[in-house]
């Protein structure tokens, strides 16, 4: 933990995916704590509403940059645009991800090897550029987010799940590496969470997922509470807590038959 809580007046963050669900919602919470923001996704109509009701809100400079983190070289187009922008960025939200539901050895090829690249090669990239230059500078902040998929194996997500699970333990060990530089890890690990992601990846959720879903707003809050403290992993809703924790104790083996009754 760092000694004192991050400051985010004045900062500048890049936030992936805010153009919907967790990372608007975190982009609107950044801006609410008087951050700047560089935001990116495909749909910039959306981004642009985003921007300009942050801009009259809080007086937040915003930069919307199109990407598709998900298209060969996308990572690097986007590293591009952003120091094109001429600012350091302080804050790194690397959010942007989906899922694809059903049996992992029917789904297309093409739609699997995308989602890898964008939830995790992506994710990687931004990172290690981004942590770079704050570790230059002695500060910072990178916003990673996995979900409680990635603390067991995930039938029914096979591919995807196992996309979290680099998310978690990369950024658990990134936290580790950068511990005495200033810049500080913080994995966010959500549950089922209102949001498109669902319709995205093709799936109806189980009767459990809907009673612990959370809002996304709720999420936000609770990220980027973590992320100024220093926190180097969260867990979102009491209930998921409880299922991680509990996680712990059962065989995993068994993990993989419960989580399957959950997520198929
Ligand atoms: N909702 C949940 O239950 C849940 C639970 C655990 C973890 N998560 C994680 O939370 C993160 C946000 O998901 P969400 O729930 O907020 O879902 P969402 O509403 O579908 O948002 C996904 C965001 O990622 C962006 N994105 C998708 N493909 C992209 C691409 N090729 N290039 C750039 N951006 C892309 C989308 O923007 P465009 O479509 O405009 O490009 C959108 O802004 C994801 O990493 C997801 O795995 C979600």
């Amino acid at each position: 933990m760092r000694p004192m809580a991050f400051d985010l007046v004045g900062r500048r963050a890049l936030v992936t995916g805010a153009s919907s669900g967790i990372g608007r919602e975190i982009a609107r919470v950044l801006a609410a704590k008087g951050a700047h923001l560089v935001i990116c996704a495909r749909r910039v109509d959306r981004m642009e509403e985003l921007a300009e009701s942050l801009r009259s809100a809080h007086g937040t400079e915003v930069g919307v940059i199109e990407a598709d983190l998900a298209a060969p070289g996308g990572a690097a187009a986007l590293i591009d645009e952003v120091e094109a922008l001429g600012h350091p960025i302080d804050v790194l939200v690397n959010n942007a991800g989906l899922g694809i539901h059903g049996h992992g050895v029917e789904h297309d090829w093409e739609a699997e090897e995308r989602m890898i690249t964008l939830n995790v090669t992506a994710l990687a990239q931004l990172s290690k550029h981004f942590a770079r230059a704050m570790v230059a500078r002695g500060e910072g902040c990178l916003l990673q987010v996995a979900s409680i998929a990635a603390f067991q194996p995930c039938p029914g997500y096979a591919a995807y799940g196992a996309t979290k699970s680099f998310v978690l333990h990369h950024g658990e060990a990134l936290a580790e590496e950068l511990r005495d530089t200033g810049v500080g890890v913080t994995v966010l690990c959500p549950g089922s969470t209102n949001t498109e992601f669902f319709e995205v990846s093709g799936n109806d959720r189980s009767p459990i997922q809907l009673r612990t879903s959370l809002d996304a707003d709720v999420v936000a809050q609770a990220a980027v509470a973590a992320m100024v403290a220093g926190r180097r992993v969260v867990v979102t809703g009491l209930s998921n807590k409880l299922g991680v924790w509990g996680l712990r104790l059962v065989p995993r083996r068994l993990q993989a038959i419960l989580a399957r009754k959950v997520l198929e």
